[in-house]
């Protein structure tokens, strides 16, 4: 298929793209908020063209596109005082509306649901072309389905060229994000999708409305989606995608102790600071962020980094919009580094006592979080299963029983295997670790102590005021395994050589305890420096 390059700006293309559509074809066309892939929403022939070009699963209902109230009427069934309301605050705008359907919409626009979602744009083209078509135009983000949407006409070509009958180029989206979409079916008025329009703006004139958790969070295990389109991965560049929350300065240095290039995805002015970044607007420019996201995580996969870490951007206004947008394309990995009390660093050889100095720590009722105990957790969770099984083989779980021994044998076969088990492992810990330290927080404890054997592999030093490295003489070590795990003493040996060296440990560590005399010496070790830190 040849895809005509139309332009709003010329006389004649806006009645070109009309007569493709109105013939049952498809045309990418620019709204206010992002581009959209439009065909006549009342032919379900000229409907499957848009799933088919976009690869969009059919369960997932399209948002009817229409450019005057009058068009609404045939389209829902009964009327709604608070849909006047809206249309007259918000239309035309980046607002979609989700009312009960009538006979009119096909069961491919809404998916099967008894609901359909209507907007009516700003745009003028996009004004212009529905009502030269005389009908009402089901329209999608113009975007392979899971990319990022697409702000200006380039991005569509990028995805659709070959693919859709024309695209009219009308220049940048002026908003960037997606419409709000907002339902009357329920009870309360409920927002499914922060967007242009502001969750405080519809609430001025619509009185309480509510905000569907799966903005924030992922839907639960099976729990079916109020909006279908919020259960699939969104929004997302190739590369992995990590929100960090925190100042510059944490941020900075927590993506500058990655072990491998990656992508800083930051505000105005702060690339610089990186080897590979991309901004996405000024800090305190929400408007702006919008505007630039999408381009922005497009940018991403052409800098060629597998990893990217993004600044999170303040949830607030169309702001809520950005970060959504970022939790989507994240798969909801938010790394939150802005800890309210001090994080210290509990680390040293297999064998030097470090559990001991957890427990005394936790016995003066501090939080002590153990980095094994968290990898225990992580391993079952649903996504790292499936990246560890792509790396080692389904074999590693079988009935629902994952095979430990099996992962550590496959893992530890060499360095580059086990340079790949850390980099699934190692970020999902630091994110669990990072929750826990929050909950401690509310918890009312006065510092969290990582007990990390591993600490120097990971990120995790960047979060660690300060380092406490506990040691002991290798033969008092050795005994203390073997004693530990029933293993002889050359085996004891042999693990304790596959680590890094006392030295390694003691001048990176801000505190050094050596654990070879009795529990009281340790203890008083441990009371010195709880004291020195005023905790
Ligand atoms: O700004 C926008 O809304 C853009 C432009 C092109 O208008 N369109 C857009 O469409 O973002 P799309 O298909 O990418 O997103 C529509 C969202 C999806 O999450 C879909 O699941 C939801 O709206 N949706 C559509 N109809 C629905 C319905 N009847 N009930 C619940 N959710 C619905
Ligand atoms: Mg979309």
């Amino acid at each position: 298929m040849k895809t005509l390059h139309l332009k709003a700006s010329v006389p004649g293309d806006l009645e070109t793209a009309a007569q493709i559509l109105r013939r049952g074809g498809t045309a990418a066309i620019p709204t206010e908020t992002v581009y959209g892939l439009a065909a006549n929403a009342l032919d379900p022939q000229a409907v499957a063209k848009i799933f088919e070009a976009k690869g969009r699963p059919q369960d997932n209902p399209l948002i009817v596109h229409v450019s005057s109230f009058e068009e609404i009427a045939p389209l829902i069934s009964g009327t709604d005082e608070r849909l006047k309301l809206l249309a007259d605050n918000f239309w035309p705008g980046p607002l979609t509306v989700i009312m009960k359907k009538s006979d009119k919409i096909p069961a491919a626009v809404s998916a099967g649901l008894d609901t359909v979602a209507i907007r009516m744009p700003s745009h003028p083209a996009a004004r212009e072309i529905i009502r030269l078509c005389g009908c009402p135009l089901a329209a999608p983000s113009a975007n392979t389905s899971g990319k990022p949407s697409p702000t200006d006409a380039e991005r569509v070509i990028e995805d659709m060229e070959g693919r859709i009958d024309a695209v009219v180029d009308g220049g940048p989206c002026g908003v960037g994000v997606e419409s709000t979409v907002i339902t009357l079916a329920a009870d309360v008025p409920t927002i499914l999708r922060p967007g242009g329009v502001t969750p405080s703006q519809l609430e001025a004139v619509l009185g309480r409305v509510e905000i569907s958790h799966a903005v924030f969070e992922n839907l639960r295990k099976g729990e079916s989606a109020q909006s279908p389109g919020m259960k699939y991965k969104h929004y997302a560049p190739n590369a992995k995608v990590t929100l960090i929350k925190s100042d510059f300065a944490t941020f900075e240095r927590y993506v500058k102790a990655q072990k491998k290039p990656v992508c800083a995805v930051c505000f105005d002015g702060e690339g610089k600071n990186f080897e590979t970044a991309v901004e996405y607007g000024a800090e305190n420019d929400k408007a702006e962020q919008a505007r630039r996201i999408f381009e922005a995580l497009r940018e991403v996969d052409e800098t060629g980094c597998e990893e990217a870490f993004v600044r999170s951007p303040e949830p607030e206004g169309i702001g809520l919009a950005v970060y959504n947008r970022l939790l989507r394309a994240a798969a909801f990995r938010e790394l939150k580094l802005d800890f309210g009390i001090p994080v210290y660093g509990l680390t040293g050889q297999t064998g030097s006592g470090k559990g001991e100095v957890g427990r005394i720590l936790t016995e003066r009722g501090f939080c002590v979080i153990d980095t094994d105990a968290l990898a225990r957790e992580v391993i079952a969770y649903d996504r790292v299963l499936a990246e560890l099984k792509e790396m080692f083989g389904g074999d590693i779980e079988s009935g629902g029983v994952i095979n430990r021994a099996l992962i550590a044998e496959r893992a530890f076969s060499s360095p580059g295997n086990t340079a790949r088990l850390n980099s699934v492992m190692h970020p999902e810990i630091t994110l669990l670790a990072a929750e826990r330290i929050h909950l401690a927080e509310q918890e009312g404890k006065k510092a969290a102590f990582i007990d990390a054997p591993v600490l120097f592999e990971t990120a995790l030093p960047v979060i660690c005021k300060k380092i406490i490295c506990v040691t002991a003489p290798a033969d008092i070590r050795t005994k203390r395994i073997m004693a530990r795990d029933g293993i002889s003493e050359s085996e004891a040996r042999l693990r304790m050589s596959a680590q890094k060296s006392e030295e390694e440990y003691t001048v990176k560590s801000d505190y050094i305890i050596n654990n070879s005399g009795g529990i009281y010496e340790t203890e008083k070790a441990v009371d010195e420096i709880i004291r020195e830190e005023s905790l």
